[in-house]
């Protein structure tokens, strides 16, 4: 009996059985698949019918439209051509609406719609659920919880660690320059930046800028490799599923960066709890009237009174060292390209900066109100150069727009703030360089300059943000003079930050 039952035949037998029964459910689940693919974008067609956009392929969307590295310059053309708002296919059943006119923008930014939540499941790996991923009560709680680290008793006295680490930067520029005067800002401000807030939100005592062996520099590497995977598993169709994406190469090497990202994280907050075990460092810290960021999330006991769970504390960690270094350095890089193009605005700035700091030995928090032109140039070349060219949300209920047209619940939209700032529509020749956009008295529209997002959900750190660059643009201007390298003309490129293909190369003499 039993050897009638494995008999090879028998065996095959049921084996080939078993295979036809896999392989006519495998064509079941793949008919059931094509089946959802094909209503969700009858219905995506449906919801966006009253926003025209290029034709698109009914599979791979408008992926034709789009050159690698040329979305900013390709988009810009659907922004003249379709007004206020403009869908972009993925491929057949993903769509995003973008928006790019200043009483859409108001409206979305009126409501409280959730993140993008295809976004924020790319994004969490690396930087959890904090502050910018978080939605609903978490994200108010933690809101709350978080708004006095940005109070200006707090901010106050980060003017001189920042001064402190440009100064340093500055210096070793000077050094560089004696041999070549052509120099690739991005890679030195964006260690500047994690030099700065390292030492204002996780009290790092001395410059990670002039430590050789510190492993900043394979944060800031990870951090770009993370940056360029994000870009372009966003973009990819077969990258979307966990699974399958972990088992790419792209997967692997972001894991890998992940692990790098979080060791760097993990020691800030190791040596703080370290230092805080001290009975007496422990008493003095919880004595001061303001605490550090890094402090309040270690005090923190959330409504119920339990702490923050290490996981939550661990993301604010990771969202705050991105979000607070890589910004500014994209700010501050773009802004010294744009007076390095514009040599009259650059004088002008100095000048106002020369008369107001002398040589730049002190630079102090009553400055930075007293520096209008420059000020104005800053703001300029955020519009030019919006670090963060675009923001996501998903409509958690309909939404209808001034001109009459509605988008239902569910629909993805971006809020395009690179398009809305060259929108010539909002801002008249938008490629022009032109400050006086910015002059006290100019009118223009509430929402029509959102380097920092607005309503509730706008940036918390954008008066440190603003206060950084300030001091960079001032201290620089005092020390250099900035000028283009013809050669190497940089081309922004949209990815979570705004980045350039090519870095950003200017050519610096130093003033005597
Ligand atoms: C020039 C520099 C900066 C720019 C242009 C900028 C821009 C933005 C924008 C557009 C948002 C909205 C994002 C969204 O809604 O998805 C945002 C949110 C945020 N930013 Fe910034 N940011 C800058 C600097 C900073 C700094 C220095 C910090 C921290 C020290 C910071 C921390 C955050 C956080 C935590 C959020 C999430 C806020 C929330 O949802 O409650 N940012 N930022």
């Amino acid at each position: 009996m039993s050897v009638s039952v494995l008999s090879p035949t028998r065996l095959l037998g049921s084996a080939a059985g078993l295979l036809q029964v896999a392989s006519l459910l495998a064509l079941v689940l793949l008919l059931l698949k094509a089946a959802q693919l094909y209503l969700r974008r009858q219905w995506l067609l449906k919801a966006v019918q009253e926003f025209p956009s290029p034709p698109s392929h009914w599979l791979f969307g408008h992926i034709q439209e789009f050159q690698k590295d040329q979305e900013i310059q390709q988009f810009q053309k659907w922004v003249e051509k379709f007004p206020c708002a403009c869908p972009r296919w993925m491929w057949g059943s993903k769509v995003i609406v973008n928006i790019y006119d200043p009483d859409y923008m108001k409206v979305v930014l009126g409501r409280s719609d959730p993140k993008n939540p295809v976004l924020s499941r790319l994004l969490a790996p690396w930087i959890g659920y904090g502050l910018l991923l978080l939605n609903g009560q978490t994200w108010l709680q933690h809101r709350r919880m978080l708004t006095p680290a940005f109070h200006y008793d707090i901010l106050k006295p980060y003017v001189g660690h920042m001064a402190d680490s440009v100064r340093v930067m500055l210096d070793k520029w000077e050094e560089l320059i004696s041999q070549d005067s052509h120099l690739e800002i991005l890679e030195h401000i964006s260690l500047m930046t994690l030099d700065t807030i390292m030492k204002c939100a996780f009290s790092q005592q001395s410059s990670i800028q002039l430590d050789r062996k510190y492993q900043s520099k394979s944060y800031i590497k990870a951090i770009e490799v993370m940056k360029n995977l994000f870009y372009s598993r966003v973009r990819n169709f077969f990258y979307q599923n966990d699974i399958i994406y972990s088992l790419t190469p792209d997967g692997l090497r972001n894991k890998w960066a992940c692990q790098l990202a979080h060791r760097h994280t993990d020691q800030v907050v190791k040596l703080r709890k370290a230092y805080l075990q001290d009975e007496e460092d422990l008493e003095r810290v919880r004595r001061k009237k303001k605490l550090d960021f890094l402090d309040i999330l270690l005090f923190a006991r959330m409504k119920n009174g339990s702490s923050l769970s290490d996981k939550d504390l661990r993301a604010e960690v990771d969202t705050f060292m991105f979000g607070g270094h890589d910004t500014t350095a994209s700010g501050i890089s773009w802004i010294l390209y744009a007076l390095a193009s514009h040599p009259e605005h650059q004088q002008r700035c100095r000048q106002e900066i020369q008369s107001l700091l002398g040589d730049g030995a002190s630079i102090t928090w009553d400055h930075l109100d007293q520096m209008p032109y420059t000020t104005m140039c800053i703001k300029e070349s955020l519009r030019l150069y919006p670090p963060a060219p675009i923001v996501g949300r998903e409509l958690s209920k309909p939404i209808t727009f001034p001109d009459g047209r509605s988008l239902p619940k569910g629909i993805h939209v971006s809020l395009n703030i690179y398009a809305l700032h060259h929108n010539p529509k909002v801002w008249p020749d938008p490629e022009v360089f032109d400050p006086s956009r910015f002059a006290p008295g100019s009118d223009s529209h509430s929402h029509a300059f959102l380097p920092f997002s607005g309503g509730s959900r706008n940036c918390i750190g954008k008066h440190f943000a603003m206060n950084e660059l300030k001091v960079a643009v001032a201290l620089t201007l005092l020390r250099f003079e900035l000028a283009t390298d013809p050669l190497q003309v940089p081309i922004p490129l949209q990815k979570l930050i705004l980045d350039s293909k090519n870095g950003i190369h200017l050519l610096l003499k130093k003033l005597v």
